[in-house]
C-alpha cells in the first residue's frame, strides 16, 4: 500500500486522538517500517491493519468504524492534495464516476505500483448511482468512508446502501447504492 495512505492515517490519528495515541499504536504494531512512512514509499498492507487494530483497542471504537472515519477524512485530504480531480465537479456522483477511469488512472501514473480497486458505476433512474467495488485488499470499509466523504463534500443528501456480495477471485465485492433523499423544505 502506498505511503500516502499511511501518512494520512497517522495524521488523522494525531488530529483526532492526539500524538501520544499515534506513538502508542506505532509501538504496539511492531512494524517492519518502524512507522516512518513517506508518501511515495510502498509498505505492507498488513501494517495498516495492525495500526487500525491497535487504534481500536486503545480507543474502544470498532475497527470498521475507524476505517470508515478514515475514508471520510482521506477524501477531504485528497481534495486538498489533488485539487485537479475536484475542479469543475459539483456533485458526488460525477466525482465517483471519475474514480476508476480517470482519477485512479492518473494515480497509477504517479505511483506505478499502486494497488487500486476495480470500481464500476451506473446511474439509476431515480437520480442515484450504483457503485460496484472489487478488491483483493478487501478495503470495502475504506471505500464506504470515501463515498460518505464524497457525499458530504458536495452537500446533496444521499442514502448509502451497502450490499456485501459473494467473494469473486478472492476479492471482496460490494455493491453500494446511492439513493437521492428528497430535500427538506
Ligand atoms: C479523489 C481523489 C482520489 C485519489 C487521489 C485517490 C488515490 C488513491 C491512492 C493513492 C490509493 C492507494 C493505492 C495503494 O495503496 O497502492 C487509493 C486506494 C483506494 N482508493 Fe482512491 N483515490 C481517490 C478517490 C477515491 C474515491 C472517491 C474512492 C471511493 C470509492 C476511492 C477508493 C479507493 C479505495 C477503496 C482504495 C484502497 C485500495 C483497495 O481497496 O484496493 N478512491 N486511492
Amino acid at each position: 500500500m502506498k505511503g500516502i495512505v499511511f501518512v494520512e492515517f497517522l495524521e488523522m490519528v494525531d488530529e483526532k486522538f492526539g500524538y501520544d495515541v499515534t506513538e502508542e499504536i506505532i509501538k504496539k504494531s511492531d512494524l517492519a517500517s518502524g512507522g516512518a512512512y513517506t508518501s511515495i514509499g510502498t509498505y505492507p498492507h498488513g501494517e495498516i491493519v495492525a495500526l487500525t487494530k491497535n487504534l481500536s483497542a486503545i480507543t474502544n471504537i470498532e475497527a470498521d468504524i475507524l476505517v470508515k472515519i478514515f475514508g471520510q477524512y482521506l477524501v477531504t485530504r485528497f481534495q486538498t492534495l489533488f485539487p485537479k480531480y475536484f475542479e469543475n465537479i459539483d456533485d458526488a456522483l460525477t466525482l465517483l464516476e471519475n474514480v476508476n477511469d480517470y482519477i485512479h488512472v492518473e494515480v497509477r501514473k504517479l505511483y506505478e505500483d499502486a494497488q487500486l480497486p476495480e470500481i464500476s458505476t451506473q446511474r439509476t433512474l431515480d437520480e442515484g448511482l450504483i457503485l460496484n467495488y472489487k478488491s483483493a485488499r478487501g478495503m470495502g470499509d475504506l471505500a464506504e468512508g470515501m463515498i460518505l466523504g464524497a457525499i458530504e463534500i458536495f452537500g446533496a443528501k444521499y442514502e448509502l446502501i451497502r450490499e456485501d456480495l459473494q467473494e469473486q477471485d478472492n476479492c471482496q465485492c460490494i455493491m453500494f447504492t446511492l439513493k437521492k433523499k428528497a430535500p427538506i423544505n
